[in-house]
């Protein structure tokens, strides 16, 4: 087999990937591991910059988005029993979010690319790349029981953050740079309508707390919990009942409980390789960069690189010239970098640490207070939020 650009993993990143070289004309395999189903249910974040949902119409993935897609024009801070709301129209230009499950934007690329994309194959299991700084790179791979080899043009990682991309990058000429957090986050889906009609971020002495939503009958929940805590520690009861205390405000505000269905501890870290480019292979997404959630940037991130990828990929095949290829991790990594202060920012702001300092406590109310007084603060938070422009043509 051969290709222009071999992909591997048929995540976000992949799959987006494929979706917008097809309409630029450049033609791709994506080789993903797990099978359709696995891919499909993989409960992640649910919150789109404007960026990624104009991409995901560009490529022809918008029609259920845009039917059941809800569009958020703020957020609600909660600390000290008080709430503060963070309007984004009047605070980052008139932007906004969407929330559209992650789980969906993958079915509807999935669907779109087998009903009119390239090779898109299940249960491929990538073992390496080969010759990435030659003109001849190669994905040796393992489907249907036979070792197979996809010889390319270009080959770009979208293989997450335990894929093998990055392995063929040369140690010396790779820059690491990690955080863990001492605490992770319990994510749970409850089948209950929303008990605010945005997204409600908690800072509390007993911990963080996040109330989303899925859709108006579907909520979706996280919580701080003890690094690596178990599922299982938590039945239902007690999870409400932590809800309940974390996002105790003054009002007659009520969380709506319902059934739990389902339930997952994620780890909270943060991580960038540098650079995203070596020879003629790329890294994309998770692949090249980890953000903890607090920030709903992991899948904007993923989305945003292969939209300057894609649109590198094209100025080749149109103009003949690898100039944008070239500034591809430059470009990338100014804005990976600027997520991972606003991650970073965000988590340590609304976590309390294990025997945190109450000095610091006291630091992150004063911060959230300065978010609620000044415009200035606020539009900080917001713009971050929203996203930023993409840099580049
Ligand atoms: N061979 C083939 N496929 C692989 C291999 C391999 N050796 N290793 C990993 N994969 C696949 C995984 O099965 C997964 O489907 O690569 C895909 C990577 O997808 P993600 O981990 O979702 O990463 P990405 O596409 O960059 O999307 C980032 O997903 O994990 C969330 O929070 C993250 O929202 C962010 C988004
Ligand atoms: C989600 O809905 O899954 C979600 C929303 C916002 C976040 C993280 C996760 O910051």
């Amino acid at each position: 087999m051969h290709t222009t650009v071999g992909i591997i993993g048929g995540g976000p990143a992949g799959l987006l990937l494929a979706r917008l070289l097809h309409k630029a004309g450049v033609d791709s395999v994506v080789l993903e591991s797990r099978d359709r189903a696995y891919v499909e249910q993989r409960q992640r974040a649910g919150v789109l910059e404007q960026a990624t949902v104009d991409a995901l119409r560009d490529c022809g993935a918008g029609e259920r988005l845009d039917r059941e897609g809800l569009v958020h024009h703020g957020i609600e801070l909660r600390f000290d029993r008080r709430a503060h709301r963070v309007d984004f129209p009047s605070l980052a230009q008139g932007r906004g979010v969407t929330i559209y499950a992650q789980t969906e934007v993958v079915k509807d690329l999935i669907a779109l690319q087998l009903a009119e994309g390239g090779p898109l194959l299940f249960g491929a299991q990538v073992r390496e790349v080969t010759g990435a700084d030659t003109e001849r790179p190669a994905v040796r791979f393992a489907h249907n029981g036979r070792e197979q080899t996809l010889t390319c043009d270009y080959v770009v990682g979208c293989d997450g953050f335990h894929g093998v991309a990055r392995e063929a990058f040369p140690e010396h000429l790779r820059r690491t740079y990690e955080r863990t957090y001492p605490y992770s986050w319990l994510g749970v889906l409850a089948d209950v309508p929303p008990s605010c009609e945005e997204l409600i971020y908690a800072h509390s002495p007993r911990g963080f707390a996040l109330h989303s939503l899925r859709s108006p009958q579907v909520s979706r929940l996280y919580l701080q919990v003890p690094a690596g805590d178990d599922p299982a520690n938590w039945p239902d009861e007690r999870i409400w009942d932590e809800l309940d205390a974390r996002f105790a405000v003054d009002g007659d505000w009520r969380l709506e409980r319902g059934p739990i269905t389902a339930k997952s501890v994620l780890p909270m870290r943060s991580f960038v390789t540098e650079p995203m480019r070596f020879g003629r292979l790329f890294l994309a997404g998770d692949a090249a960069h980890i953000v903890p959630p607090t920030g709903a940037k992991g899948l904007n991130l993923a989305a945003t690189d292969v939209i300057v990828l894609a649109r590198a990929f094209a100025h080749l095949q149109a103009a003949g010239s690898t100039e944008l290829l070239d500034a591809y991790s430059d470009i990338c990594l100014r804005r990976v970098w600027r997520a991972e202060h606003f991650s970073s920012f965000m988590t340590t702001t609304l976590h309390t640490a294990p025997d945190q300092n109450p000095f610091d406590t006291r630091l992150q109310l004063s911060q959230l207070d300065r978010i609620a007084s000044s415009p200035h603060a606020a539009a900080e938070l917001a713009e971050n939020y929203v996203g930023l422009p993409i840099e580049g043509p």
